[in-house]
């Protein structure tokens, strides 16, 4: 059976200011929600090293590429993660300021990164990087397909999420396409990758706004209350981040998987037509927040 391929152009968008500075950004700026504010936040503290790990990961196999459109792509995908860790960083500026000690977060995401780096083949790097990748191009999807997940958020903060969603989107291929074409990464790495990357993220994602939620004065009690309260939307089998993830995760496992596979977010259409009309992130994620179901 031949699937549809649904390929976006890759645009190296530069200079963008999401307003990230301003201080009148709710510290919750999820609904209020100190939870699923710290979640976001703990998890876009990992970015700008992360992506520097993808962008390494990629990179070791650059002088094999001799496609050049994939010597392109490759190059566009180093541009836009780099401007990812640029705005991100700015974020972390912010989240410091609140008194959250970001360098604790920074410093072990950059340990575990030069870790892997260090003790990893390159061939197995690329292939988490493939696989963490699918994470962040299913970002789109999750958060913006439908209105539910990024509901009360300030427009300036789910702009910054909008426009990384969409660019991840827009590479979602490239990391998989050097795994599997350049660095001959078979099915068993590949998944053994995936499910390496799963548990991580898994793990972090339950683990770290615990952390950050203390640094915010929490106690232990207070913790799992928010815990305890936000249950459904993180791990709800139908609606909740978790149950929305795991289709999404086990299309992975699939022989013969690429991320072509998977059609693009059906409002994407929304946020570009808004940017390329506005050059304006904040509008163009309106528009996308509008068209969401
Ligand atoms: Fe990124
Ligand atoms: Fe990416």
């Amino acid at each position: 059976m031949t699937r549809s391929r649904y390929q976006e152009p890759i645009v190296v968008r530069k200079d963008l200011d999401f307003g990230l500075d301003q201080d009148d950004i709710p510290r919750y700026w999820l609904g209020g929600n100190p939870f699923r504010t710290r979640l976001f936040d703990a998890v876009q503290a990992t970015f700008p090293d992360g992506e520097r790990y993808f962008i390494s990961s990629v990179r070791n196999f650059r002088e094999r590429i001799s496609n050049s459109t994939l010597l392109k792509a490759v190059k566009d995908f180093t541009m836009q993660e780099g401007q990812h860790g640029q705005v991100h960083t700015q974020f972390n500026e912010r989240l410091r300021r609140q008194g959250i000690n970001i360098d604790a977060f920074v410093r072990h995401t950059k340990r575990m990164c030069d870790g892997r780096l260090e003790n990893y083949s390159a061939e197995y790097n690329v292939a988490l990087t493939a696989a963490l990748e699918h994470f962040t191009a299913m970002m789109a999807d999750l958060f913006f397909a439908e209105k539910e997940m990024l509901e009360g958020a300030d427009p300036r903060v789910r702009a910054m999420l909008a426009w990384h969603a969409i660019e991840e989107m827009e590479h979602k291929s490239v990391a998989y396409d050097v795994m599997q074409q350049v660095a001959g990464v078979g099915y068993l790495t590949r998944v053994a990758a995936m499910t390496h990357a799963t548990g991580s993220f898994t793990l972090f994602t339950l683990v770290a706004p615990w952390y950050m939620l203390g640094m915010d004065g929490f106690s232990v009690s207070e913790r799992i209350k928010l815990y305890r309260e936000n249950l459904a939307w993180l791990a709800g089998p139908r609606k909740g981040m978790l149950g929305r993830l795991l289709p999404m995760i086990a299309s992975y496992y699939r022989p013969g998987f690429h991320p072509e596979h998977l059609p693009s977010v059906h409002n994407y259409s929304a946020w570009l037509e808004a940017f390329e009309r506005t050059g304006d992130t904040l509008v163009a994620a309106e528009a996308m927040y509008a068209a969401a179901a």
